[in-house]
């Protein structure tokens, strides 16, 4: 008997329907990005073969030294949402500021925030890469977007998704309702429905931190990696998997239970803040993890709630199973005032 097939443009069409007065802009910005993810997939994928790996030398906006593929992947991104008339800005993690749409074309109600290529020191040894994306409604009045339009709370965003490039290349998806995975089969070159309403399993599996940073965490985040690892009296001691994308490794947890981290340190003390970024990475992790059922914190509440000031913030992330990610706010309320108070001035919460 024949399955019946649902690709992601009619699964979007389909929930789109649910909404009286959709008017399929949303439908068609989540296949735009659906058509990147297959571009960036076909060039990944045979990255071995085309001399595009390696650094083309320059340094991105937060000075770190761009590969190929980042570049190719943010250019592909850009090209295909900038005359679309659905968005009135962009932002991309390759890039310092806001991305006006051009002069000549029309713009839309959404912004789009991007990372283009997560986990990129990945790429020349062959380990599996991402894509993450976010959409926030416009808020200002204008007819191009302004900083205000990127610059919201992640309890605002519509859609969050991400493509993880592995074994096979999954998209994920969630517009709020649900949680549901996309697996690209490329004899079809479509992104077929192969995980329905993904939520974290109750037990969790796994940890996930480079723990090659112990020595610079604080003692509450130590503690509470120990614990994980069965000390502290943990009963169930998880065991640790750790790819070094994020994207890759949420994945991972989100279908086998787990939690990632990303932790601040007191390394420098006016960056207390860790290494991923508020916008490009931890907003869209967390509206998933959510919207599975889990949770992500800073540490001391929930990243949705987290008002950005700037573009390219970063802040710490603990993202998975519920009660694994209030187990590491309870560690470091107990063990961290020190950094507590060095993170506050970084942190500003939403009053809801
Ligand atoms: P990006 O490639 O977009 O800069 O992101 C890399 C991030 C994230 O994917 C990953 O979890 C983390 O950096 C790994 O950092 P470490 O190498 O410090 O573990
Ligand atoms: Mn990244
Ligand atoms: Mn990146």
């Amino acid at each position: 008997m024949v399955k019946r097939l649902v690709t992601i443009e009619r699964h979007i069409l389909e929930k789109e329907r649910e909404y009286p007065g959709a008017t399929g802009t949303f439908t068609g910005l989540l296949y735009d990005m659906a058509l990147s993810a297959k571009l960036i997939h076909r060039e990944t994928s045979r990255a071995g073969l085309l001399d595009i790996l390696g650094a083309v030398g320059t340094v991105n906006s937060s000075g770190e030294v761009q590969q190929k593929l980042d570049v190719f992947a943010d250019q592909m991104i850009y090209k295909m949402n900038d005359h679309t008339g659905r968005l009135c800005a962009m932002a991309s993690e390759e890039r310092e500021s806001i991305i006006d749409i051009p002069p000549h074309f029309d713009t839309g109600k959404y912004v789009l925030l991007y990372d283009p290529l997560d986990g990129s020191s990945n790429i020349d040894s062959n380990v599996s890469i991402g894509t993450i994306f976010a959409i926030h409604k416009k808020v200002t009045s204008g007819v191009r977007g302004t900083m205000e339009d990127l610059l919201q709370p992640g309890n605002r965003l519509v859609a969050a998704g991400y493509v993880v490039y592995s074994v096979s290349t999954m998209m994920v998806y969630s517009t709020g309702q649900g949680v549901h995975g996309f697996t690209l089969d490329p004899s079809l070159g479509e992104f077929l429905l192969s995980h329905e309403n993904i939520r974290i399993p109750d037990k969790p599996h796994y940890y996930s931190a480079n723990l090659g940073n112990l020595s610079h965490w604080t003692p509450g985040v130590r503690r509470y990696a120990e614990w994980l690892g069965g000390y502290h009296g943990n009963p169930n001691p998880l065991s640790l998997r750790y790819i070094g994308s994020m994207v890759a490794d949420f994945h991972r947890n989100l279908l086998h239970g787990g939690v990632f981290f990303y932790p601040g340190d007191l390394r420098k003390p006016d960056k207390p803040y860790g290494k991923l970024r508020l916008l490009f990475e931890a907003q869209a992790v967390a509206f998933l993890a959510e919207q599975a059922g889990g949770a992500a914190s800073d540490g001391i509440g929930r990243i949705l709630d987290i008002q950005p000031t700037t573009l390219h913030q970063r802040v710490p992330l603990f993202v998975g199973n519920r009660e694994l990610v209030e187990a590491a706010e309870g560690f470091i309320r107990e063990y961290d005032q020190a950094w507590i108070e060095a993170y506050a001035p970084y942190r500003q919460a939403v009053v809801t």
